[in-house]
């Protein structure tokens, strides 16, 4: 609960003619759940739907194409069709009988089309690389860009016959077409578009007019912009200073500012855990103070009390929420009764909702209804059954959460002192304590919904006997994996889990990970001080992994920054080294030769190259996990269901054990 209701947050403001009835706002996000025709499908339908009913005051529609070319995700709405008129009008009737705004992000997704999949190749302002997939684009000719206009135009058009409130163009980023056109890193062109800012901004231009005349002036437009792209050679805030108040008099009637670049800085715009909050808000503030026009923020804004002091301040108008709504559709309604610890957090892990998001579905490690949010409903459950939940870690957490609040009666049992699991291993490394609130918030709805909980119980098939319960859930987890090698019984051998969990001293000296994943990369940097501490000593780190690359399983925008890091840390990492045996101060290590194949499996054989590395003093295993499932083979055959979710089941990340546990929940 909090005492300060939130008023700014709740009050209505207008974006020309469409009127908000709050500040909160979904942000554009592309989710692959449209039909390949970009009509809106019976997902993408309930999928905004959801946010409608969770009480956002707009909802901002994901890159939306204007030309039948797809952007970066393939199956996204569009608006180059009279056809998605009928799909997206039963869409904006719902959401207007939620009292909602919706406007669609319509765009030309130019040097970052995926056209080439079908042997047409890309469009940009002049030939770049693209930056979603390895290919280069051709300039545009001025007859296109003239035909590209009227497609704009005609896609406004459709936005106003499917009953949207207004449109967001999208200019930002150095990326898709108007995003490349407005930006000097990607516009070389000579001619009358581009070269200085009002050439490179005169597509824009002609766009807003043939908006305004086919879908009308009183059409509210908003534009996406980076307010600084903070890449060098970029644009920077002074020059969105300077055009603002051009486009505002060309008839845009609210900006949408964010910041970056793709590829150098995509971290901006897809910012990880460990990033600041709110990181765009000074450029919002700067906009501001040129134009009379409303302008959002966006970035980071998870906690609906920063919103409100963004607001406050006036450093922005609108509240642009992106993962926080996938995380928790209902955040405006529960920010609106004060129910804030209601609130399911996003974490800013990147796992569901960005990672792989070319190749599959939308969802997000906090809430796997995402997408789902039909057939995942919650249900009461037919007959309410005693459910024993062994292991507390994310997803023995949500299992019970989801199976308490069905009406079963449930228990709990964690054999460490407190609930957590692994993620409490994965919040030790810097940067990653945002985590926690993954495991605060699981843990106080457990207890809210009425789950008892056992600490420091192991569960035994004895205590099974006793409670007799009608289901068992094993969520036991996993633990390191040791591979047999040579040498892996020494004592200056440890694990990764040893370390970040204390079992063990905190090393120092030289110091060599074998395993540069997540996990290994992750620890490196816990253990880095290349400089003298009176504390703990010196610690260089090496990192050995046997693929060509490291940190693979990692979400892109987070890796880098770690990468970045590790480089600062002077982390010293060895690829394509393939550990044979650990000697008394280091490891034998041979050659190895990946090969990916078209399927993406990866292929790793070893040479014939062998090589010490020696002058370590602790060797620490981050090979990777394993499952702990000592009890399911046990309770079959005793307990009618059995059911084994996350690690325990296969290691794999939290993001699949919540997602089981979430499916297990409700199956019973
Ligand atoms: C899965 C995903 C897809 C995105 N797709 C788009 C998009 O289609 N258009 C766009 O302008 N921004 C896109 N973004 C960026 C978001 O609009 C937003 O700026 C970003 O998520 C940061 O806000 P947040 O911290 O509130 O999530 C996407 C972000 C995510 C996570």
């Amino acid at each position: 609960m909090i005492d300060k209701p939130l008023t700014k947050l709740f009050s209505p403001i207008k974006i020309g003619t469409m009127e908000l009835k709050n500040r909160i706002a979904l942000a554009p996000m592309d989710t692959n759940y449209a039909n390949h025709d970009g009509t809106v499908s019976e997902q993408y339908h309930a999928y905004i739907e959801a946010r409608a009913k969770g009480g956002a005051g707009l909802l901002i529609l994901e890159v939306t194409s204007i030309d039948g070319k797809y952007p970066y995700v393939p199956n996204t709405v569009g608006m180059w069709d009279d056809k998605q008129i009928a799909p997206m009008r039963r869409l904006t009737d719902a959401i207007h009988a939620c009292g909602s705004r919706l406007i669609p992000q319509i765009s030309h997704p130019g040097p970052e089309s995926v056209c080439f999949l079908y042997n047409v190749q890309p469009v940009g302002p002049s030939p770049t690389m693209c930056f979603t997939y390895k290919t280069t684009c051709r300039e545009v000719s001025v007859e296109e860009i003239h035909h590209i206009v009227e497609q704009f135009g005609d896609a406004a058009r459709r936005a106003r016959e499917s009953g949207c409130d207004g449109i967001e163009l999208h200019s930002a980023h150095c990326y898709m077409l108007l995003g490349s056109f407005i930006s000097a890193l990607r516009n070389k062109r000579s001619d009358a578009y581009g070269g200085s800012i009002e050439s490179r901004l005169r597509i824009h231009l002609e766009v807003l007019k043939n908006i305004q005349a086919k879908a009308g002036r009183d059409f509210p437009i908003v534009m996406r912009l980076s307010g600084d792209e903070l890449t060098p050679g970029g644009r920077d805030i002074e020059e969105t200073k300077y055009i603002a108040p051009i486009l505002v008099e060309a008839g845009v009637h609210a900006f949408h500012i964010s910041s970056g670049t793709f590829p150098q800085m995509s971290w901006r715009i897809l910012p990880p855990h460990g990033t600041p909050m709110g990181l765009n808000v000074p450029y919002a503030a700067a906009v501001k103070e040129v134009v009379k026009v409303p302008v959002f923020t966006v970035g980071r804004i998870n906690d609906p009390r920063l919103a409100e002091s963004i607001l406050e301040r006036n450093q922005a108008d609108v509240i642009v929420m992106g993962r926080a709504l996938l995380a928790d559709p209902e955040l405006p309604n529960k920010a609106a009764k004060g129910q804030l610890d209601d609130i399911t957090p996003c974490i800013g892990c990147g796992l569901g909702c960005i990672a792989g998001r070319e190749t599959r579905m939308m969802t997000c490690l906090m809430n796997p209804s995402v997408g789902r949010e039909k057939e995942m409903a919650l249900t009461p459950a037919a007959k309410p059954k005693k459910v024993m939940v062994i292991g507390g870690g994310p997803g023995g957490l949500h299992a019970a959460m989801v199976a308490a609040k069905r009406g079963h009666e449930v228990t709990l049992y964690e054999k460490q002192d407190r609930v957590g699991g692994q993620f409490n291993l994965a919040v030790i490394p810097p940067g990653k304590q945002e985590l926690t609130k993954a495991t605060q918030f699981l843990a106080h709805q457990v207890a809210k919904a009425g789950v008892k909980v056992h600490l420091n119980s192991e569960v035994t098939p004895a205590t099974v006997d006793k409670e007799k319960p009608d289901v068992a859930i094993v969520a036991t987890g996993g633990e390191a994996l040791i591979l047999n090698i040579p040498g892996v019984k020494e004592r200056h051998v440890v694990t990764a889990h040893d370390v970040l969990s204390g079992k063990v001293r905190r090393p120092y000296g030289d110091v060599l990970i074998i395993g540069g994943g997540m996990v290994g990369l992750e620890t490196a940097e816990f253990l880095a001080n290349p400089g003298h501490n009176p504390i703990v000593g010196r610690t260089s780190v090496t990192v050995i992994e046997m693929l060509g690359n490291v940190g693979m399983d990692m979400v892109p925008e987070g890796r880098t920054l770690l990468m970045e890091r590790l480089h600062e840390a002077q982390v010293r990492i060895l690829t394509n080294r393939k550990v044979r045996e650990i000697l008394k101060d280091g490891v034998l290590v041979v050659d190895t030769i990946v090969e990916t194949k078209p399927d993406r499996t990866v292929v790793c054989k070893e040479g014939d190259k062998e090589e010490a590395i020696r002058g370590m003093k602790t060797i620490v295993l981050a090979m990777g996990a394993k499952s702990v499932d000592v009890l399911s083979a046990e309770l079959k055959g005793k307990v009618p269901e059995v059911y084994v979710i996350g690690d325990a089941k296969k290691p794999r990340k939290a993001l699949e054990a919540i997602a089981e546990a979430a499916e297990v929940a409700r199956k019973i």
